[in-house]
């Protein structure tokens, strides 16, 4: 996840709230965090590392991360760029996001790395002499 400085709105004069439940999660947004979770969505700005294994909650801190930097920090969706590997990945996420934030929020850049570079790529395709809707061949071209 990226936050480019620069660019970021006022810090939000209310902060989203956060409550801890009687298990010892935390709510934010609607959703809880177990505290190890909570240490990676609410770290101060920087980068973040999250390991653990199948099923243990990564996608819900990655998530939870992005709403946190928009919701309580007030960055503006712009500036956050999430990158996963495959489709099916952003897909996931994509939809989570719409369903944890709401289809009408401003969300940020979610796609593949290929997606990324892909769009960088775009804006200087006359100067590589490819036309400027140009695509990429996969393995069904
Ligand atoms: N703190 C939590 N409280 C309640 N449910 C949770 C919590 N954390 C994760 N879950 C739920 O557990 C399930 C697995 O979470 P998630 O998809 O984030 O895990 P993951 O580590 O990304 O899984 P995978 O390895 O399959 O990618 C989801 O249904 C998620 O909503
Ligand atoms: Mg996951």
């Amino acid at each position: 996840m990226l936050l480019p400085t620069g660019g970021r709105k006022e810090p939000m004069t209310e902060q989203a709230p956060t409550i801890v439940a009687e298990d010892g999660q935390t709510v934010f947004g609607g959703l809880t965090y177990f505290a190890q979770q909570w240490s990676a969505v609410g770290a101060p700005i920087g980068p973040v590392l999250v390991l653990a294994g199948p099923g243990a909650g990564k996608t819900r801190c990655l998530i939870g991360r992005i709403r946190y930097l928009v919701e309580a920090i007030g960055a503006p969706p712009d500036r956050i760029c999430a990158v996963t590997f495959t489709n099916k990945a952003a897909e996931e996420i994509a939809g989570r996001l719409r369903r944890d934030m709401g289809a009408t929020a401003e969300h940020p850049w979610l796609g593949t790395i290929h997606g990324l570079c892909l769009d960088l790529l775009r804006p200087f395709a006359k100067t590589i002499g490819l036309p400027p809707g140009f695509g990429v061949a996969d393995e069904t071209h």
